[in-house]
């Protein structure tokens, strides 16, 4: 079958579509016909090669998808054929210590869809039962396609990590990308007062209509990310800031901490390694926290917030399958804002 990705690892020139076998359902998985799939910054990382992490080549990207059930292998319930679906691109084996304590993201076999397995931007895919869940009758398939990666980054990222509370100051470095849409959001159910720091004053304001509080710019020269965040607390400090930037912001995020606050790294876009001041940390009591995905408790509650509304995904784009090079591209435009979702045809 047709997938979209790649042959050899590289730049936006190695995009190309390319055939791969078509997966059948084993015990306990489902296969998914994919309607519609989404893209994520990782697959570009992924496109590009990230060290240790060996792929089968030719590799389809993607790590969302929606769709309808194709198939189901032997002992599945819980899904039928036919039913519309959305698929959480988290898998875990079900049998490691952090598996039976419940805490699926730190299973020592994790692996994500399209990134460590063949991707989404295909005809079908195939995934353990656990991972195919009904699509929330209010979401379209490229609403369901654009949700399911970044909303639980952000539900575990802050919730379960950034600890948020009701009236805390929490930063979103970053205004138009995938997982920042999603953490404004999951902020603001948490009852946090929200502010978003983007280098782009338009994008910034734009993350206002998906329920920030405060926007604000920065930049290196001279509107340094520290100093405008701690303007905007008044001095008090920030409790929570959301940083998948990383090496250009995180060591002036941890600067703009409150005493007991948290950086949430869940990425480094710009650069993994930075160079912190040691004192701020222990004089403050503040911390630098690492998070990944989600388990599949976070998972459920996400999906219940998608299906009441509460989480609504923002899309950038939908495009058709045929134009997935373009929908891949517009991760280099600089009016990026939200999800890049791309269509793939019912037959
Ligand atoms: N650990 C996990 O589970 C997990 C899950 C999802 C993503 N990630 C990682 O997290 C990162 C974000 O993913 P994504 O899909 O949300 O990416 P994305 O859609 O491309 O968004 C990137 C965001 O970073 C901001 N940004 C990029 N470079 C910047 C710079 N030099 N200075 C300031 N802001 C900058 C952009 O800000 P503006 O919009 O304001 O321009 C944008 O909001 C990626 O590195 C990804 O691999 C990790
Ligand atoms: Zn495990």
């Amino acid at each position: 079958m047709r997938g979209f990705g790649f042959r050899e690892h590289g730049g936006f020139d190695r995009l190309e579509f390319v055939e791969i076998p078509e997966p059948e359902p084993g015990p306990g998985e489902v296969r998914v016909a994919i309607r519609a799939a989404a893209f994520n910054r990782l697959d570009r990382f992924t496109l590009a090669g990230i060290p240790g992490v060996p792929i089968e080549r030719p590799h389809v990207l993607g790590s969302d998808g929606a769709g309808v059930v194709d198939r189901c292998g032997d002992g599945v319930s819980g899904v039928a054929p036919g039913q519309p679906v959305l698929l959480n691109p988290g898998i875990w084996d079900g049998t490691c210590e952090a598996c039976l304590r419940g805490e699926e993201s730190l299973c020592r076999a994790y692996r994500i869809l399209g990134e460590h397995t063949q991707g989404s931007v295909t005809r079908y895919v195939v995934l353990p039962a656990r991972n195919v869940h009904p699509r929330p009758e209010r979401l379209s398939f490229a609403e369901a396609a654009a949700a399911p990666l970044v909303f639980q980054t952000a539900w575990r990222a802050m919730k379960t990590v950034g600890a948020v509370r009701p009236g805390d100051r929490v930063a979103v470095i970053g205004a138009g990308g995938g997982v920042p849409t999603a953490v404004v959001q999951v902020a603001k159910l948490l009852g946090a007062r929200v502010v978003v720091a983007s280098r782009s004053r338009e994008k910034a304001e734009r993350a206002r209509a998906i329920g920030a509080d405060d926007a604000v710019v920065f930049d290196e020269a001279d509107h340094p990310l520290d100093k405008v965040l701690w303007q905007w607390s008044q001095k008090n400090g920030l409790d929570v800031i959301f940083d998948s930037v990383g090496a250009p912001t995180v060591p002036r995020s941890v600067r703009a901490l409150a005493r007991g606050g948290r950086v949430v790294v869940i990425g480094a876009t710009a650069g993994p390694v930075a160079e912190v001041d040691l004192r701020t940390l222990f004089w403050r009591q503040s911390s630098i926290r690492g998070s990944t995905m989600a388990d599949r408790r976070e998972f459920d509650q996400v999906l219940g917030h998608l299906a009441s509304g509460k989480l609504r995904p923002v899309v950038d784009s939908v495009r058709p399958w045929e134009e997935a090079g373009e929908a891949f591209r517009r991760f280099d435009a600089p009016d990026l804002f939200g999800k890049v979702v791309v269509e793939v045809p019912s037959s």
